[in-house]
């Protein structure tokens, strides 16, 4: 049975946290994106733990989140570059793909052995417990794989309830997507996942142009697989009217379809953020065997609807 611990008791859920990770135990942190399934990225149980429990394939790297830059550079070769970028958004929501220093003790599974290592430091509580750690943790996104990421304790639970796994409850989550994933390798910036940190934002701090990650890559971020990121029911994009037996998720300030079983609206002000924030919570509350879909209105493209959108094309794609 999983066991809920609040944050309000800061230094008891701190030392919970840490006592199970060096036990070599997962628990669920909060981070300022999502609930992550954390674990120490130096163990190979809990790192196959992680894996095990979420189902997710071992090709899909993990993240290593860390409480800084001198942790940061004990695994990754930094350069210029990565470092202003560090500086300038850590503690937050971007995560760096870098060439990874060799005979770390860093375990294979987490890296896929790529060769490269994607690194990020979080913000709060999860900040806290990685620095009483003394080491990163590897912590993908606490949900079953290809499903919608959590963004409050809840919804963790909802997914596993049945494991032996703490989950440290801290309330929603602030931003509500995953990290922006960027690789800076020989000089090169490529976007791999979309985020709350935009391009715009990432060209601004280090003055060079990023380039996007085309479909024919092949996989450089298992998060850019076609379908994840999903509900149970299908997913209908830029609708302006609500299929028979469907659930509507709308944005902006226009009035719910009347034919709609259930509707939601994202950000009745068309606030992006407050978009972002709400959507995986919204999808689950919307998600159900009685609809045929769910209609979401469009999302503009631009700042973090970009984010949304990718998430959104993802939770539509066809399913395997
Ligand atoms: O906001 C977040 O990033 C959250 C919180 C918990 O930190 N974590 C998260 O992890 O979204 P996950 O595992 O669901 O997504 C991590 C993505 C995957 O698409 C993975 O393929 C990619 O990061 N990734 C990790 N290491 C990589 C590497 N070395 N090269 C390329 N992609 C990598
Ligand atoms: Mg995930």
């Amino acid at each position: 049975m999983a066991t809920l611990i609040s944050s309000d008791n800061n230094s008891n859920a701190l030392n919970e946290a840490v006592a199970r990770l060096k036990l070599g135990q997962p628990v669920a942190i909060p981070t300022e994106t999502v609930y992550g399934l954390a674990g120490i990225a130096s163990n190979g149980q809990a790192v196959a733990k992680i894996f095990q429990i979420k189902g997710r394939p071992s090709f899909n790297p993990l993240i290593c989140h860390v409480d800084g830059l001198v942790m940061a550079s004990k695994y990754a070769h930094l350069c210029q570059i990565s470092e202003g970028l560090a500086k300038h958004f850590w503690p937050g929501p971007l995560t760096l793909v870098l060439r990874e220093k060799s005979g770390t003790n860093i375990h294979d599974l987490v890296t896929a052995d790529l060769g490269t290592i994607g690194i990020r430091c979080p913000e709060g509580l999860a900040r806290q417990i990685i620095s009483a750690v003394g080491e990163p943790l590897a912590a993908p996104s606490a949900n079953k794989s290809g499903k919608l990421s959590p963004t409050n304790a809840g919804h963790v639970l909802d997914d596993f309830k049945d494991q032996d796994l703490l989950v440290i409850d801290n309330g929603p989550s602030k931003v509500g997507l995953e990290s922006t994933i960027i690789s800076v390798i020989d000089g090169h910036l490529t976007l791999l996942r979309p985020g709350s940190v935009t391009i715009e934002q990432i060209e601004t701090v280090c003055g060079l142009k990023v380039k996007t990650a085309g479909n024919s890559t092949g996989i450089l971020a298992p998060g850019m697989m076609k379908s994840h990121y999903a509900p149970r029911s299908k997913v209908l994009l830029n609708r302006t009217e609500c299929e028979p037996n469907s659930a509507w998720l709308g944005f902006g300030n226009q009035p719910f379809p009347d034919n709609a079983v259930r509707a939601l609206n994202l950000s009745p002000d068309s606030n992006l953020a407050v978009a972002a924030a709400n959507l995986y919570a919204y999808l689950k509350q919307l998600d159900g065997d009685d609809i045929a879909s769910i209609c979401v209105a469009p999302i503009p493209m631009e700042e973090l609807g970009i984010a949304i959108n990718d998430r959104l094309t993802r939770a539509a794609a066809p399913r395997n």
